[in-house]
């Protein structure tokens, strides 16, 4: 690992920005496909407010960060103040709602860690998951799809790195390995800390929107039409950011004792954070710090097995970048 730290990338690397913006071209959800989103969601909204007047219902997740791939599911949270009902109740009322409606495969996961209705329309042939008051993670999501209009290399980058956490079976987070969202933290932070950085951290200037959610304070500046050259000094393409951020997690970022901080747009210590030991199921062994719930580490679904199977994959990334003469099929080669 340490002789690997000095290496250059391969001097033809640009050759593949062609084919990584093809894959890229190809995995952009089509403008039909947010238009029959909407047209569920208006329908959903209009079903859950004959019940509950006062709730709203907001998209989140990759159909509302601007990091969702074609035809993926959509999740919805219902925002609602309903203090004599707890979560399952208003869950399994919510799905009586739902199947009185056309929508089909209506279930309530009431002891599911995040609980949720599942159902699918028939009419657009959208699946979607439905919790309850879930109002930091379309926070999150505002924060990601906010980040990701500052430079087009980030989406470039992420949705890359989805797929090829995807072919290669390293995005399941019941198997120890890390979520989507993860990932995409993992793009942001590796574009905060290039230099010159080709994305800012915008939780660390002005905050021009700011909402406190379950006494958790988000503010951030959110502006980003006024951010649109803040990359600009920095040229690199997009084949040599896949390479960088391939090397970076595969010889350059220190496990033992960092944590990556998109909050903090840097590197902070595990010791600070008392992030040092396993605590319960928490081992910590890639630390990757939630933007909000900043005593949640992304990392903790990671065991010493996955941790292996993580860094194992991260090295062969950058290594058939660095020497396969096919890189492209090779990278996404399913495992
Ligand atoms: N989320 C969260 N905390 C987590 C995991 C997820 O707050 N530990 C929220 C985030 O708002 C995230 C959303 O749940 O955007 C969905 O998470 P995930 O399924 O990991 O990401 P998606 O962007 O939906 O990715 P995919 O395209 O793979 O569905
Ligand atoms: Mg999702």
């Amino acid at each position: 690992r340490l002789y690997k730290r000095q290496m250059m990338c391969r001097s033809d690397i640009n050759s593949l920005n062609v084919p990584f913006l093809a894959l890229y071209g190809s995995l952009i959800p089509p403008e039909e496909e947010k238009a029959k989103q909407k047209q569920l969601l208006t329908l959903l909204e209009n079903l859950v407010n004959k019940e509950w007047p006062n709730a709203k219902l907001y998209l989140y997740g990759s159909c509302a960060n601007s990091f969702g791939v074609s035809k993926s599911d959509i999740d919805v949270c219902l925002a609602i103040d309903e203090t004599d009902m707890d979560k399952s109740e208003i869950l399994l009322k919510l799905a009586d709602i739902l199947k009185s409606d056309n929508l089909q495969n209506v279930q309530a996961l009431t002891r599911a860690r995040v609980p949720i209705v599942k159902l699918m329309d028939p009419v657009t042939g959208i699946s979607c998951d439905i919790c309850i008051n879930n109002l930091l993670a379309v926070v999150n999501t505002k924060l990601l799809r906010d980040y990701a209009q500052i430079d087009a290399r980030l989406r470039q980058l992420a949705f890359i790195i989805k797929h090829w956490a995807k072919s290669r079976g390293v995005n399941e987070t019941y198997q120890g390995t890390l979520s989507s969202y993860a990932y995409v933290l993992m793009c942001i932070h590796f574009l905060q800390q290039r230099r010159p950085a080709i994305l800012p951290c915008l939780q660390e200037m002005e905050s021009t929107y700011s909402v406190a959610v379950d006494d958790i304070e988000c503010a951030f500046f959110d502006q980003v039409e006024k951010l649109h050259d803040f990359g600009h000094q920095n040229k690199e393409t997009i084949a040599q950011l896949v390479w960088g951020f391939f090397y970076y997690w595969a010889y350059c970022h220190d496990y033992t004792s960092s944590v990556i901080s998109v909050r903090t747009g840097t590197i902070i210590s595990k010791r600070e954070k008392d992030w040092t030991r396993r605590i319960g199921n928490d081992r910590h062994l890639i630390c990757i710090e939630d933007p909000f719930e900043v005593s949640h580490d992304l990392g903790r679904v990671v065991d010493k097995f996955s941790i292996k199977v993580l860094r194992e994959e991260f090295e062969r990334a950058a290594d058939v970048l660095q020497f396969d003469p096919n890189p492209c099929v090779k990278l996404f080669e399913p495992y």
